[in-house]
C-alpha cells in the first residue's frame, strides 16, 4: 500500500474522459484501489477519483460519514466504497446548493447545484455489481466523483461565485454568524 501523489487543478489529467476499466479484478486495479483508500484517508477526504491520482480511468472510492447524513432515509452512510465503470442517473431537474471541497483544490470550499436524490450502480473489484438510490451528503459524494471521471471539477458547475472562498475564512465568517445569532437569541 503507498500513499499516492494528488493531482491539483491546473493538471491536465484532472481535464480527461477517463477510459472504462476492463479488467476490475486485475492486480493493478485492486493495487490501485487499496492505494487509493489509503490516500482519501490519509487526505481525510470523502471521497478520491482515479484521475486525481494521475490514473485517468473509470473509477472512484468514497465513503459517507454517519455524523454528514442529512437524516434523510436515501442518506445512507457508507463505510469505504469502490465504484468501478460506475453510472449516474439524477432523478430530478431539481437542484440544491450543496457545500463541497476538493483534494485537488486544496483550501476552498464552494456552494455547487446538485441533483437531491440519484441512482447509481458500478461493480467492485470482484465484479459484484451494486445498484442504490441516495440523497443528500451521499448523493452529493458520488456526484462530485462521477464528475471527476469526466473531466469535470466543481468550478465548472458553479453559478454563483460568491458563494466560492478559502476554508479558513468561511469558517470565521461562519462562526461570526454564529455569535451574532447566540447574541440575538439572548
Ligand atoms: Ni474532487
Amino acid at each position: 500500500m503507498a500513499i499516492l501523489k494528488i493531482a491539483r487543478m491546473g493538471h491536465p489529467v484532472l481535464l480527461e474522459q477517463c477510459a472504462p476499466v476492463h479488467d476490475p479484478g486485475a492486480l493493478e486495479i485492486r493495487r490501485l484501489v487499496a492505494d487509493m483508500f489509503e490516500t482519501m484517508e490519509d487526505a481525510s477526504g470523502a471521497g478520491l477519483a482515479a484521475p486525481q491520482v494521475h490514473m485517468p480511468l473509470r473509477l472512484f472510492v468514497f465513503r459517507a460519514m454517519p455524523d454528514r447524513s442529512s437524516g434523510d432515509d436515501r442518506d445512507t452512510p457508507m463505510p469505504n466504497t469502490v465504484m468501478i465503470n460506475p453510472e449516474v442517473e439524477l432523478l430530478s431537474e431539481e437542484r440544491v446548493l450543496r457545500w463541497e471541497g476538493c483534494l485537488s483544490i486544496p483550501g476552498l470550499r464552494a456552494a455547487v447545484p446538485r441533483a437531491p436524490v440519484i441512482r447509481y450502480r458500478g461493480v467492485d473489484c470482484d465484479g459484484n455489481l451494486s445498484e442504490r438510490v441516495v440523497s443528500g451528503f451521499h448523493a452529493g459524494v458520488v456526484q462530485h466523483e462521477f464528475d471527476h471521471l469526466n473531466g469535470i471539477l466543481y468550478p465548472m458547475r458553479m453559478q454563483d461565485f460568491t458563494l466560492f472562498g478559502f476554508n479558513e475564512e468561511l469558517m470565521r465568517v461562519a462562526q461570526i454568524r454564529q455569535q451574532q445569532a447566540e447574541t440575538e437569541e439572548t
